[in-house]
């Protein structure tokens, strides 16, 4: 032991000595009063020095720490920190702990934004991603770039309406995408293994947002602040609730963020039942809540749900939320302590899951540069080659082609000798990079990246920007594309069209964008290439039917490669295989509130239902679906026509029998569901012509759609690259319970007797599920 602190002494430089862009650190082992810390004991539980912390505090200096500016206890060498980072698809601006890269580093690897990267249905990209995230917090914290490790991704909120403007934020409409997304992207961000044997420091904290039912900005006189979400139970438990179940339970997220709006007439940061019984007790969450900006204020003056301010601040203490990211808390606290509204075990509860998150994260182990583990990671792992390449990879594997007549696609650069690039999203490098983004390690516009393919390109906006109302030159657009042999167009949405706080009204393209498209396209001499260029879903009907448009491709927000990216499967370098993580409707859907939440379709008031799992009308383009350059075919190999419940225990068996048609999962029991599941293997094959990668789609159907059961379910991916003329076998992990099992109108799991079907693509069998 001796031993072990002479080497750290050794290691530690004075602080005379220290570089002046070292991040603060608590526990300095110069310091001598720090040895006398039990805090400070690296070798104690986390549990007990965040104990030992807290209990040293006077009620003051706690109060002070509530909110996500946390100032410095001087007095025990604690530095001032700050809780609120951002990192949705890499290390970004905002936030109050963010870094603004006026240091050493001035950029960071901006990946596509995430609904793009759900694109490509293949988990180990997600996790990737996340541990490149990561890295590259941790090295720029170590150059003093950040004031904290606290990082406010990923949202897992369900793209439920397309006009939500935060959409393009998340992994799409699938709650089992979405739930996987969750984890793997926090178990790389927290430098958890893919598997998920959680490591005891973490690189970085990610938070699982916003919790519940968050998925409005402002529609009509209704934002985000006054929504009252009403949500049936079976609804919250099968789309609202599992992802962050998931995030919670298989990704061990260190944090979480209540939402703005109510769920069920109360605000989710004041809800005990929400907070602290299902997430801390059920799902066993381990770290700290915040609250979403001001959501604490929020509860009080404009859900008015609370009476005071000390009311608000006592709900949300009391319900168990940990930090407010806003000082309404910080403000408050002594008064409510004073009423009698809270007690100062109410803080301490709080302040000891901060502490414990802040001392994970190695922040009380001396000088973290030092520290073994994360310290040497360097500005070196910012934008990094390795890094780069993922965001082109994930760029490339996301992008989904949409139509491609006469095979247009892929374009042979020998026969084209002139190209003309048009619309507003040609040339925009800002807007390939989404929301929350920092600034890229490079900027490729789509333009740029053709023009190193064809010399003679030759580019006009066609319109402003992707509002396209201002500085219209249709003319100029149609005699240049009459000029050359290939038409590529660039149009789509932004984030004056769809962000935070902004959803849509129409899903159709802003302005004079189809007008453009549809002159242009009239006078080319081959069928032009459209390239959308959004997060939620456009109508473009027209231009699926109009002949004299050959190709679609939707790009997403690509990210810093996505120029590159683009330019590439135009080209045909890479053949696309993403698939549409969410299902496009047609414009005449935006007949239907945004505020109703209701998944589950009423043919009682016309309401059409949402996503692939409830609603049956048109789409433009459906959930999965993506064309590529080659061809494949799927077939199951295994054929497992019987599931026979008897294979669990006696005991088990006569509890569950009592129930006519089907069997309660919580009646099953863990052991029994491990006992159940098998495995489903399919067999997929290349066709050609080109070598390329395919995301498998495993989905569920239960005979008929009676209460409230999916129309299909997605319960597995994986992504397969494949060779021209190479077939693999692609297998599936089927855990009957959570993959049969339904939810019943009361909001309980159960697995229907009798049959369900299997499907990929067009083929599909069926398993009975008997006694
Ligand atoms: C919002 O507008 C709707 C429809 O115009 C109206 O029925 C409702 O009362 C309004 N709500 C508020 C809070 O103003
Ligand atoms: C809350 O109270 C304020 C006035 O204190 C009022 O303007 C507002 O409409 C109320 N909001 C709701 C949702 O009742
Ligand atoms: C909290 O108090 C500070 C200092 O008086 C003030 O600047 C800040 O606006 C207050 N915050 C809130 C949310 O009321
Ligand atoms: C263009 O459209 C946007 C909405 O997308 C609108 O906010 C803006 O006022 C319009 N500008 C003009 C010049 O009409
Ligand atoms: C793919 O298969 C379909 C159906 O067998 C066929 O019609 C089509 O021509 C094939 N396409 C290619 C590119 O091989
Ligand atoms: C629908 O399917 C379930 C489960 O297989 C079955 O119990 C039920 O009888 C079916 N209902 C109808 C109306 O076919």
């Amino acid at each position: 032991m001796r031993e072990t602190f002479l080497l750290l002494s050794l290691l530690t430089l004075s602080p005379l000595l220290a570089l002046s862009s070292d991040p603060p650190f608590s526990c300095d082992p110069s310091d001598p009063s720090s040895r006398n810390y039990a805090f400070c004991n690296v070798k104690l539980p986390i549990e007990q020095r965040a104990q030992d912390l807290v209990s040293r505090l006077t009620v003051e200096e706690k109060i002070t720490q509530l909110g996500d500016v946390a100032p410095a206890i001087s007095r025990l060498g604690i530095p001032a920190y700050k809780w609120w980072s951002e990192a949705l698809h890499g290390v970004a601006y905002g936030g109050r702990g963010s870094t603004n890269y006026d240091g050493k580093i001035k950029s960071a690897t901006s990946f596509p934004q995430v609904i793009l990267t759900g694109a490509t249905f293949n988990p180990l990209l997600w996790y990737k991603i996340g541990e490149a995230v990561g890295t590259e917090a941790r090295a720029i914290y170590n150059s003093g770039q950040l004031q904290g490790l606290t990082f406010w991704a990923p949202n897992i909120n369900i793209f439920r309406d397309p006009r939500w403007g935060r959409g393009q934020e998340t992994p799409g409409e699938d709650p089992l995408t979405t739930s996987k997304y969750a984890a793997l992207f926090v178990r790389g961000v927290q430098g958890d293994s893919y598997q998920g044997r959680h490591v005891p420091v973490l690189k970085a904290s990610a938070c699982c947002k916003h919790f519940t039912a968050y998925d409005l900005e402002r529609w009509g006189n209704v934002t985000r602040f006054t929504f009252n979400a009403v949500v049936t139970a079976q609804d919250l438990e099968d789309t609202y609730q599992p992802p962050f179940k998931s995030c919670v339970e298989d990704g061990h997220a260190s944090g979480m963020m209540c939402a703005y709006n109510e769920v069920n007439g109360v605000p989710p940061c004041g809800d005990y039942n929400l907070l602290t019984k299902l997430a801390r007790q059920e799902w066993k969450f381990y770290g700290y809540i915040v609250s979403d900006c001001d959501a604490v204020e929020v509860i009080q003056d404009f859900h008015n749900y609370s009476k005071t301010p000390e009311d608000a601040v006592a709900y949300a203490l009391k319900a168990g939320m940990d930090v407010n990211c806003g000082s309404y808390v910080q403000n408050y606290s002594a008064s409510a302590l004073q009423q009698g509204k809270i007690t100062e075990a109410d803080i301490n509860r709080a302040l000891h899951n901060l502490f414990s998150v802040r001392i994970r994260l190695g922040l009380f182990n001396g000088n973290p540069t030092r520290y073994k583990k994360y310290g040497s990671i360097g500005p070196d792992q910012v934008c990094s080659k390795e890094h780069q390449n993922l965001a082109l990879e994930v760029a490339l594997q996301g992008i989904v082609l949409l139509k491609n007549n006469y095979n247009l696609l892929p374009l042979s650069k020998p026969q084209v000798s002139s190209l003309a690039v048009i619309g507003p999203n040609a040339n925009n490098a800002e807007l390939l990079v989404g929301n929350y983004h920092g600034p890229p390690c490079i900027n490729i516009t789509p333009l740029q990246a053709l023009q190193g393919y064809i010399k003679d390109t030759r580019y006009v906006a066609g319109c402003g920007d992707a509002a396209c109302n201002t500085s219209v030159t249709i003319d100029q657009a149609v005699q240049v594309a009459s000029s050359v042999d290939y038409v590529v167009l660039f149009v789509g949405l932004d984030q004056n069209q769809e962000r935070e706080d902004l959803d849509r009204y129409s899903l159709l393209l802003p302005g004079a964008q189809k007008d453009l498209i549809t002159s242009v396209a009239k006078v080319a001499k081959k069928p032009v290439i459209l390239v959308l260029l959004c997060g939620g879903p456009v109508d473009v009907s027209f231009a699926k039917s109009d002949p004299k448009i050959g190709a679609i491709v939707w790009a997403g927000y690509p990210g810093q490669a996505g120029g590159s990216a683009i330019a590439q499967v135009l080209f045909g370098e890479h053949n696309p295989g993403g698939k549409l993580p969410l299902t496009w409707y047609p414009q005449d859907y935006t007949r239907i509130p945004m505020t109703d939440m209701n998944m589950r379709a009423n043919p009682a008031t016309g309401y059409p239902g949402r996503t692939y799992r409830f609603y049956k009308g048109e789409t433009v383009f459906p959930f999965g679906y993506g064309l590529s350059y080659s061809n494949y075919s799927h077939k199951f190999v295994s054929k497992t026509g019987k599931l026979y419940m008897n294979t669990i225990t006696n005991t088990q068996r006569t509890k569950i029998a009592h129930n006519n048609d089907h069997y309660h999962i919580s009646e099953i029991g863990l052991d029994a569901c491990e006992k159940l599941k098998f495995p489903a293997t399919v067999r997929v094959e290349n066709h050609g012509p080109m070598e390329g990668r395919q995301p498998v789609l495993l989905f569920l159907r239960w005979p008929n759609e009676t209460n409230g059961r999916p129309a299909k379910q997605l319960i597995g991916f994986d992504s397969v690259h494949l060779k021209a003329g190479e077939a693999a076998h692609v297998e599936f992990a089927v855990s009957p319970c959570e993959h049969f099992s339904r939810v019943t109108e009361e909001g309980k799991r159960v697995i229907d007797k009798g049959s369900h079907f299997m499907m990929v693509e067009e083929e599909e069998f069926e398993i009975s599920v008997m006694d």
